[in-house]
């Protein structure tokens, strides 16, 4: 804000806070990622989609995977249906009437990333061989303290990759070895979640299906023949099964925490706000059916998604959300080409750093009057409207261009459903809203790394 679009925040980095000459120019092409992803992001001992430099190698990667992630694909999966039932009917809606009819307090955060992990695990392995977190208390929280508890040296890996090596050289390192402990623990686990899903790779039954473990195989393994002049080895098989692993276990990693992050203070917001809760619900009962828990004997349907994506007030209070509280607030760091020009600057040096933040970003009073506020009606306007054209164009939670967010739609389907099924039925109000000021991190968390609700019947 004060010293305006660009910044040089170094000897060869720079961030940009615009969209004309900044987003538009950075982040749709000529400009590949740092390799500031590879450093942090990389397991298995190799890289995914998510953390590939090169664009060649990015963009046969991801045409593997943009179909079984597409809005029309995920809307007319019955694997996805049979997902979003199992989680909704035999999961979720259990523990919210064991909520609303006990009025104790419940943590909600952690019962969020378990419902994201449930629902991205169960899409690309299949219900069977993914993650049942809701029911598993236990596990979740074993599960949840080891992903975490190595976050607080993300930063050295990020950023001090030298002093990283040297510290080892030394023999002080920085990163204790315990965090290789957690490492391997988490490629365990997400290793054994290929090889059972594996299991079920021909199976035609939707609850079982592996759909993006197989979509993903079956590319590689194709790519692989099309691309060597004999036989696949036993090692390119061992090296394309750990390229599964790495894939996947991104896809669950980004795909659980966003969500998470987004459920979570999309409660708050709306548990501080019960006019706007109540007016939520009213347009969520006009969906048909109403997205609620089954009654005895009846097998419970939900509602299309075009009836769903119709709902004004749901979208807004979603976009409204991700504006205020992004999951991925921090740097999005990408290398200048020759000759960038940027923000009305020339002659930017090649191979400069340059970082956008949706932090930042959403933040721009010129495009979101009174900011910091979170006013889910500034989303809705009559099509067509200007406003919301230059809100659309510095919306950024999902990034833009060709790295942009593959589960954008996936994340999108899932948070509306899981709001329509909280808030046909039930309320919620805050009891303990301390610490919910975001960390500072590339995806970031409440301090507090918690939010405590009650649950009423509405
Ligand atoms: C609310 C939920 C989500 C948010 C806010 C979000 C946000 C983002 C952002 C900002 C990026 C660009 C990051 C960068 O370039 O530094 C990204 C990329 C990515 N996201 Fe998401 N994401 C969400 C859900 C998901 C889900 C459900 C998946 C599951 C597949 C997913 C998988 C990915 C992958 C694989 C990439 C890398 C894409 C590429 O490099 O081409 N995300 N996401």
């Amino acid at each position: 804000m004060k010293h305006g679009p660009i910044v040089r925040l170094g000897p060869s980095e720079i961030s940009i806070n615009c969209y004309e000459g900044g987003l538009r120019t950075v982040y749709t092409g000529g400009y590949e990622k740092h390799e500031w992803y590879p450093r942090l992001f990389g397991s298995f001992g190799t890289i995914s989609m998510f953390s590939m430099v090169g664009t060649k190698q990015h963009s046969i990667r991801k045409r593997m995977l943009a179909n079984v992630y597409s809005k029309s694909y995920l809307q007319g999966s019955s694997q996805l249906k049979a997902v979003t039932r199992t989680i909704l009917f035999d999961r979720i809606f259990p523990i919210l009437k064991d909520y609303a009819s006990s009025e104790s307090s419940v943590e909600v955060h952690e019962l969020n990333n378990a419902l994201a992990l449930d629902f991205i695990t169960g899409y690309i392995f299949g219900v069977p061989a993914g993650s049942n977190f809701l029911q598993e208390p236990s596990l979740r929280q074993k599960w949840l303290s080891i992903y975490h508890s190595r976050k607080i040296f993300e930063f050295y890996i990020q950023e001090t990759p030298t002093l990283l090596s040297l510290s080892e050289a030394l023999g002080i390192p920085l990163i204790p070895k315990w965090c290789t402990t957690a490492n391997e623990y988490m490629e365990n686990w997400g290793l054994e979640a290929c090889d059972k899903a594996d299991e079920n790779i021909s199976s035609t039954d939707p609850m079982t299906e592996p759909v993006v473990y197989r979509q993903l195989k079956q590319a590689l393994e194709k790519h692989l023949i099309a691309t060597s002049d004999s036989e696949p080895s036993e090692k390119d098989l061992a090296q394309l099964r750990l390229e599964v692993a790495c894939e996947t276990f991104d896809h669950l990693t980004a795909g659980h925490e966003t969500s998470a992050l987004t459920l979570t203070y999309l409660f708050w917001e709306l548990s501080k706000n019960p006019e706007l809760q109540d007016q939520l619900r009213r347009e969520l009962r006009t969906l048909s059916p109403n997205v609620v828990p089954p009654t005895s004997g009846a097998s419970p349907k939900l509602p299309s998604h075009k009836s769903i994506d119709a709902l004004p007030l749901l979208d807004a209070v979603i976009m409204e959300t991700l504006r205020v509280h992004p999951p991925i607030p921090g740097i999005q760091p990408r290398l200048t080409p020759a000759d960038a020009s940027l923000a009305g600057y020339h002659n930017i040096p090649p191979n400069t750093r340059v970082n956008a933040q949706a932090y930042s970003l959403h933040k721009n009073d010129d495009v979101f009057p009174n900011p910091d506020s979170w006013l889910p009606n500034r989303w809705i306007a009559p099509p067509g409207s200007s406003e919301i054209d230059e809100m659309k164009h510095w919306f950024w939670a999902f990034g833009s261009g060709g790295r942009m967010c593959i589960g954008s739609h996936f994340a999108l389907q899932e948070i509306k459903l899981v709001v329509a099924a909280l808030y046909t039925s039930f309320t919620t109000s805050v009891v303990d809203d301390q610490g919910m000021e975001p960390i500072d991190a590339y995806t970031t968390r409440p301090t507090s790394n918690k939010l405590v609700l009650k649950f009423g019947l509405a």
